[in-house]
């Protein structure tokens, strides 16, 4: 649902590629949108109104929800109940109910759905049982600074007390609707923080930092918008804890290194590295991949991490895709591997 946005169509790509998953209808709210001048190898994918959701849905296992939080949540209770597998794109069902109220400024209409929904960050959601069940798949700025910091935290690297994140998003990270902000001529030649210190990527940050790096943080965040189509580039900075202050710069880097080889071992989707310069490290490749980027440089007992991501494959589709794997009992790259970025 939602094939029409930026997120909707990525998850269209991939799902046409999938080897195990096979695309079903996908819906859209205008009758003449056609997903296959998108997507030429799409022509025999139906795109449905939204009135015949829940009948086209009675033939389906799983249900990817692209849609803005406020309609993901009038949505998902009613395909629940049908017995699917729900995988919300949206931040609808990322935070408790006084928490969504706070930072997305209205009542949540189906909270009761909160206690259940896993928060799919892969690897390290827990497992999903079988049936049907609802996956809050992560935000994108939350998404590449978790995937940063959770293994440097574990390792009690840093003193969080001191932590700054500023992170920056190409414009693919707002969607596809039509705004002043992002009309081409405002975003060109341009690098501007917006929702400084409210933004609703940072209560989430917090709830899953504390759930899986063991601590609890307040960072001071800051979101900015790139002049580019996609990406993130996550930068997070903090001095060393008083335990890792002792080492010298080059054993400090080692340790991280061993923190984020255990983190991310057995998992094919990260790649990282230390140094100021690691070669994997770019924007232009990792957009249009399913990786993640992080690098880390050690100097005068600061942290200077970097973490980057492509918003709609990481940060959107492409972890829904991995969310679905994981559920399916598949590897949990199946499916994203070959989709490398170009410069
Ligand atoms: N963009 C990103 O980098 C990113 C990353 C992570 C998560 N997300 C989240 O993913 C969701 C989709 O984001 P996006 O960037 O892909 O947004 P988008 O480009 O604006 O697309 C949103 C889609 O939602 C559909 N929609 C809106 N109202 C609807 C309704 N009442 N019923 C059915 N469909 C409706 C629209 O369908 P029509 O076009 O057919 O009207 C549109 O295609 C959002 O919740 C967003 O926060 C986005």
């Amino acid at each position: 649902v939602g094939a029409r946005g930026y997120s909707g169509l990525e998850l269209c790509r991939i799902l046409l590629k999938h080897p195990a998953i096979q695309l079903g209808p996908c819906f859209a709210t205008s009758a003449d949108w056609k997903l296959s001048d998108f997507l030429p190898e799409a022509s025999n994918v139906p795109v449905l109104p939204m009135s015949e959701l829940n009948n086209a849905c009675e033939k389906v296992d799983v249900v990817f929800l692209a849609t803005p939080a406020e309609v993901s949540m009038k949505l998902a209770p009613a395909l629940i109940q049908a017995g699917k597998k729900v995988v919300d794109l949206s931040g609808a069902y990322r935070l408790e109910a006084d928490a969504f109220n706070k930072w997305y400024g209205h009542a949540h209409e189906s909270a009761d759905l909160l206690p259940s929904a896993s928060y799919g960050l892969v690897p390290w959601a827990k497992p999903m049982p079988s049936g049907a069940g609802l996956v809050a798949n992560p935000g994108c700025y939350a998404t590449a600074i978790l995937m940063g910091l959770i293994p440097v935290l574990r390792a009690g690297a840093i003193d969080a007390s001191t932590l700054v994140i500023d992170a920056k998003s190409g414009a693919s990270g707002a969607g596809r609707k039509a705004a002043e902000n992002l009309l081409f001529t405002e975003v060109d030649g341009e690098c501007l923080p917006y929702r400084v210190g409210r933004h609703q990527h940072l209560p989430e940050v917090q709830r899953y930092l504390a759930q899986w790096g063991g601590v609890e943080v307040d960072p001071i965040f800051v979101t900015s918008l790139l002049p580019v189509r996609r990406g993130i580039v996550a930068g997070m900075y903090a001095r060393l804890s008083p335990a890792w202050a002792k080492l010298d710069d080059a054993a400090a880097e080692a340790k991280l290194s061993q923190a984020f080889n255990e983190a991310y071992g057995d998992y094919p989707l990260v790649q990282h590295a230390a140094g100021e310069k690691p070669a994997m490290l770019s924007l232009k490749r990792v957009a249009g991949s399913a990786r993640t980027q992080i690098s880390y440089v050690v100097k005068g007992g600061k942290l200077h991490l970097f973490s980057l991501i492509d918003n709609l494959v990481k940060g959107a589709a492409g972890q829904a895709v991995e969310n679905v794997n994981r559920w399916l009992d598949l590897p949990a790259h199946a499916g994203l591997l070959d989709r490398e970025g170009l410069l």
